[in-house]
């Protein structure tokens, strides 16, 4: 054969790539039907078992099949099993499987999609996308936004959206408001922006874990009076802690009135605006400046899909624009978008189609029957939990998560919280259910977070099962 023709060993012939996607199939759908057997979670000797897999360049190739095993029979089930139905900690989302076909095609095929000239009609699916989240938030036709890798990324873009918005080049002395129940991220999102630790202004919260809008008036008042430069405020659409919601109408007008950037994050709770009683808990998002939303949390995709929204799309350009020689011309059309131009980012993978592919192949309509399914478990959930003597409910659900503690009467402070951390332990040595806590204000608390799609009621009830038996094993000694 004529030498210029021939493969290197990196390019596979037709066969070949049939072969792997078989061989990988076979392992991925027995995994994935098994999900419902597997343990809810299992790192017993996780720890060595990672150390035991350092391992240096390797200069020569293995068998398919060996590395298969090592993945599915060895490191796999080592692990928090997120995709399964009794995850219900932290945030789950589940893993839609056609967002996984999806990645397959788009990494196969390799395009481009950062810069719109690039894949002009891929990068329009993208911006389908965007756009339907801008629909789903009541968000005007100029908005407009970008998929990030997750909710912190997002935040962080928020952040120095806002900043370039609202600040000068000198801005240390803005000052950004997010509530004690804020994601940790808003956090680092300041930090990263560049912003000292003590610009971000923590706001008490009310009993029902929203900001205290009051409180947080006094405190723009007051950096105010300081010289400060209040330019950021935070409403959580759906708090990690126990899910709870702001007063997000309350907020938009403060926001208005003191002429701050109004950001929700709703990287839990936001796409539950999809259904009637999320719209309704979540009034007053379509006001914000700009809101965060993960679609690998409340639209169920695998881990690394972010996204955020900015109701006045010129921001988003002007925070990121910055141009280069070596690149293409950019769009100045209204209706063409070029990611690199309003994101950090310019060469990424096309994650536009992991979200495209589910929404068209089952609408909009199918993920809102789960989602409204979710708001219905967690309120079964906590309806159940109520009947279960000596078991405090904190708040009824705002949306599909669900905090509570064993609270004994007598029993208060360090004991009540050892109490539930045992509690815990033994509701998770079960392995049907995996469960996570919080500390909140006074104490630790158990929560369940209701958001993989593949979680129904029968799951919901072993959780139920193991929650009382758990209870009386640890009420008993
Ligand atoms: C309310 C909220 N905001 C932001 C984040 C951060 O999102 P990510 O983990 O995708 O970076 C989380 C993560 O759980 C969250 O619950």
């Amino acid at each position: 054969m004529d030498a210029r023709e021939l493969r290197s060993e990196l390019e596979l012939p037709p066969e070949r790539m049939r072969a792997l996607v078989d061989r990988a199939m076979d392992r991925i759908v027995r995994h994935v039907e098994s999900l419902p057997q597997q343990p809810a979670a299992d790192v017993e000797g996780a720890a060595e078992l990672a150390r035991s897999l350092a391992e240096p360049l390797p200069e020569d190739g293995a068998p398919f099949e060996e590395l298969l095993a090592l993945l599915f029979d060895t490191a796999v089930p080592k692990s928090f099993n997120t995709a399964g139905p009794g995850y219900l900690a932290y945030i789950p989302g589940g893993g839609l499987f056609h967002a996984a076909v999806a990645d397959l095609i788009a990494d196969a095929v390799n395009r481009y999609v950062g810069v719109w000239l690039a894949a002009p009609a891929l990068a329009q699916l993208e911006a389908n996308v965007v756009r339907w989240f801008g629909r789903i938030v009541g968000y005007p036709e100029a908005a407009r936004g970008i998929l990030t890798t997750g909710g912190s990324l997002a935040n962080f873009t928020a952040v120095v959206t806002a900043r370039r918005e609202r600040l000068p080049e000198d801005f240390l002395g803005g000052t950004l408001y997010v509530s004690d129940q804020a994601h940790h991220s808003l956090q680092k999102a300041a930090m990263l922006a560049g912003f000292p630790p003590a610009n971000v202004r923590v706001v008490p919260s009310d009993e029902a874990f929203r900001i205290r809008v009051d409180a947080l008036r006094r405190l723009i008042a007051e950096d105010r009076d300081t010289g400060m430069r209040p330019f950021f405020v935070n409403g959580n659409a759906g708090t990690t802690n126990t899910g709870a919601v702001d007063d997000l109408v309350a907020l938009a007008d403060l926001a208005r009135e003191e002429g701050l950037w109004y950001h929700v994050d709703g990287a839990y709770g936001g796409f539950f605006a999809l259904t009637e009683r999320g719209r309704e808990a979540l009034t007053g998002i379509e006001r914000s400046d700009s809101v965060t939303l993960d679609p690998h949390k409340s639209l169920f995709l695998p881990y690394g899909t972010g996204s955020l929204l900015v109701r006045d799309g010129g921001a988003l350009r002007r925070a990121h624009s910055v141009r280069a020689d070596y690149l293409p011309p950019m769009q100045e059309a209204d209706d063409l978008v070029d990611f690199c131009e309003i994101s950090p980012e310019l060469s990424r993978d096309f994650r536009g189609l992991r979200v495209w592919l589910p929404f068209k192949m089952h609408g909009a309509t199918a993920f809102r029957r789960a989602l409204d399914e979710k708001l219905d478990l967690a309120r079964w959930a906590a309806r159940e939990l109520r009947k279960v003597p000596g078991i405090e409910v904190l708040a009824e659900p705002a949306l599909s998560l669900v905090a509570f503690r064993l609270s004994p009467p007598g029993v208060g402070g360090e004991r009540r919280d050892e109490l539930n951390r045992r509690l815990l332990s033994r509701i998770n040595a079960r392995r049907r259910v995996f469960l996570t806590g919080t500390l909140l204000a006074d104490g630790y608390v158990l929560r369940i977070c209701v958001l993989s799609f593949r979680t129904h009621l029968g799951r919901m009830e072993q959780a139920l099962e193991d929650i009382r038996a758990a209870v009386g094993e640890v009420s008993a000694g």
